[in-house]
């Protein structure tokens, strides 16, 4: 799911990596089963983890063990787990005669890995799995010292969702399970690690560090990064991390963050964590932020210098609630991940920032979900948000769909209920389901049970059905107005009857405006009008990631050609999934760019992620 609010995915792109999962999950009596799982949850469950990995980067590979503490309610006398791309060394249990036997099953599909099934005896409680990962493990990328901002020092780190767990660690790769965990891993003395849980500050010398959840969490949630880092304080329970070449602009970029946290509590409860830090990553990672708990993984490109994409971390902070706390039970329900998120990341914006600037994050947002209709087809299954991704790969059915018509469903609610009504039943749902998970069945019907209370009328009048098991959008559909784009949309106009770029009036517009600006060009730009843009206002060489790659696309689209090395330089040096696809995917399209697509990519493609690469290959394949 690269294309995320913003993204920009062409249409066919979308499709091919936005569908979905196969759900059938439900908890009756505490056995569940999810179709993108090869786990026997509906006999075992995972309680606990405790993990001993050593890292070598030479080897570019994780070995070591893993623990597992199950319940075997059912008494059964096998242990499934998810693997992918892993060598199983051996298998044990507690006590006398350890040895347990293993075998590594069959899959026809290469995203779900192989079932590894372990034999259980009677009393059997910790399993223990001596492994190691391959060097193309999907979740996880070795950079070389050149693709860090020191360049000295190597760095690695994890991606696990959706179901990338599976590529580092055994485990019952499920967002319907959840285990709290410990771990201990050795790196070289010269590099600190950090994983989803309680973390160091500082590096130590022995180059062994232990890490502690003790909440309970999902596969997917599972993180470890390995580099050259520095921590700064932000309060007495955040702060950030990074290289120290990007620790000083970081700390800065990201200094309302302790705000953030308790605008965030002041909604919909207490933060339930501990601690909340960031880390920012090499300009490799896959994805803007990824919410793994206690520690966002988030991307460099929203360091911009002037705070202007920091509803980034409003959105992985809200996860905090909305996925980790409450999860999604199969990824068929990712929008009660996703769309909720994008629901409160809004809500702390405005809370923060004002409704001018929510009112174009939403604007932006709703944009963004028209063009994933398009493009989609407003027949197309995967624009419903009780997804069917059961027999592909998570990652393809997901589209904005589940963030943009998740978000403006619930501002639907809000609107029709009244916020404070509408707020206290968000606040009660995250207690209620505190560390649980959900479907989409489950909470249609604490909705109807709590909010809408039976009343028939209401139901319909809300096309709540609709909204939830039909593809498009329901006529009463919220639509955002926003005064400052208004404002943007003259400028623009005036362009277009012929205003010199030098003549527009763009003081104190921020990132959004420009957005705003750059993605409503007419597609019949002449090449003097675009490099006039240029000119005027050095698009090509806009330091703002988001500028640059919304430029860009109109770069490539008017086939003006100046910003090509401007192009490449970015796609050498960024993995962003969702800048990075539909780059390639719009040079591919112009056919006098087809060949610089395929020279360029032969030089990047090393340098991204898995998730990043996979989805390019798909593009140019
Ligand atoms: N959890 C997602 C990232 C994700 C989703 C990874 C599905 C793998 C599968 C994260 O919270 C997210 O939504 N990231 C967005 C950020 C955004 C919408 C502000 C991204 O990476 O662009
Ligand atoms: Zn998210």
């Amino acid at each position: 799911m690269f294309s995320v609010r913003i993204v920009l995915l062409p249409l066919f792109l979308t499709t091919l990596f936005f569908s979905g999962c196969r759900s059938g999950s439900t908890e009756a009596d505490g056995g569940f089963q999810d179709a993108h799982s090869f786990a026997n949850t509906d006999s075992v469950h995972i309680r606990h983890m405790d993990l001993t990995l050593n890292v070598d980067f030479e080897k570019r590979t994780l070995s070591g063990v893993v623990s597992l503490k199950i319940d075997n309610f059912k008494k059964a006398r096998t242990l499934i787990l998810d693997t992918r791309d892993l060598e199983i060394f051996k298998v044990e249990a507690e006590g006398e005669n350890p040895q347990r036997h293993y075998s590594l099953g069959e899959s026809g599909k290469g995203y779900m890995g192989l079932p590894l099934t372990i034999d259980l005896q009677a009393g059997d409680s910790i399993i223990s799995v001596a492994y190691k990962t391959s060097p193309r493990a999907a979740a996880l990328q070795w950079l070389a010292p050149e693709q860090t901002a020191g360049k000295k020092y190597p760095f690695l780190f994890s991606q696990s969702q959706a179901i990338l767990a599976r590529t580092w660690i055994p485990c019952q790769d499920t967002p319907g399970i959840r285990f709290t965990y410990t771990a201990t891993v050795q790196v070289p003395r010269d590099l600190m690690a950090l994983m989803s849980a309680s973390n160091p500050q500082q590096k130590n010398k022995t180059g062994i560090y232990h890490f502690e959840m003790e909440q309970p969490i999902p596969s997917y949630l599972l993180a470890l990064a390995v580099g050259d880092l520095r921590f700064r304080a932000f309060d007495e329970r955040s702060g950030v991390y990074a290289e120290p070449e990007m620790i000083d602009k970081a700390a800065y970029e990201f200094a309302d963050t302790p705000r953030m946290i308790k605008t965030a509590e002041k909604l919909y409860g207490p933060y339930r964590w501990g601690r909340y830090d960031i880390l920012v990553l090499p300009p490799s990672f896959p994805y803007g932020g990824m919410e793994n708990p206690r520690l966002t993984f988030a991307t460099p490109t929203v360091i911009t210098g002037d705070r202007s994409l920091v509803s980034l971390i409003a959105h992985e902070l809200a996860h905090s609630w909305s996925g980790n706390l409450v999860t999604n039970a199969t990824w068929n329900d990712v929008w009660l991940n996703e769309g909720f998120t994008t629901y409160f990341e809004l809500r702390i914006m405005e809370a923060l920032y004002g409704r001018d600037y929510e009112q174009m994050l939403e604007q932006i947002g709703y944009q963004d979900l028209l063009r994933t209709l398009e493009e989609l087809g407003k027949d197309s299954p995967d624009s419903r948000l009780a997804l069917n991704v059961d027999d592909r790969d998570p990652d393809e059915g997901l589209s904005l769909i589940a963030y943009e018509k998740g978000r403006s469903f619930l501002k639907m609610l809000e609107t029709e209920f009244g916020r404070s009504r509408f707020d206290a039943f968000l606040k009660k749902y995250f207690d209620t389901y505190a560390f649980q998970s959900m479907d989409t069945e489950r909470f249609t019907r604490y909705l109807r049970d709590n909010l809408i209370k039976h009343r028939r009328r209401v139901e319909s009048q809300i096309h709540l059905r609709q909204w939830i098991y039909e593809p498009g959008l329901p006529e009463n559909c919220p639509v955002p107005d926003s005064p400052e784009f208004r404002k943007v949309d003259e400028q623009r106009m005036a362009f277009l009857k012929g205003a010199a770029a030098g003549q527009l009036k763009v003081q104190g517009w921020t990132t959004h405006h420009w957005l705003h600006f750059l993605r409503a060009l007419p597609a019949n730009l002449t090449h003097s009008r675009m490099a006039d843009l240029d000119k005027t206002f050095k698009l090509s060489a806009s330091p703002n990631s988001e500028i640059a790659f919304a430029w860009f696309l109109q770069a490539i689209n008017h086939n003006y050609s100046g910003a090509l090395p401007y192009i490449e330089r970015f796609l050498l040096h960024v993995g962003r999934a969702k800048f990075v696809v539909p780059l390639y995917a719009a040079l591919n399209k112009q056919d006098a760019y087809k060949k610089f697509a395929r020279e360029v990519y032969k030089k990047a493609r090393e340098g991204y992620h898995p998730v990043t690469y996979s989805a390019v290959d798909r593009v140019l394949k």
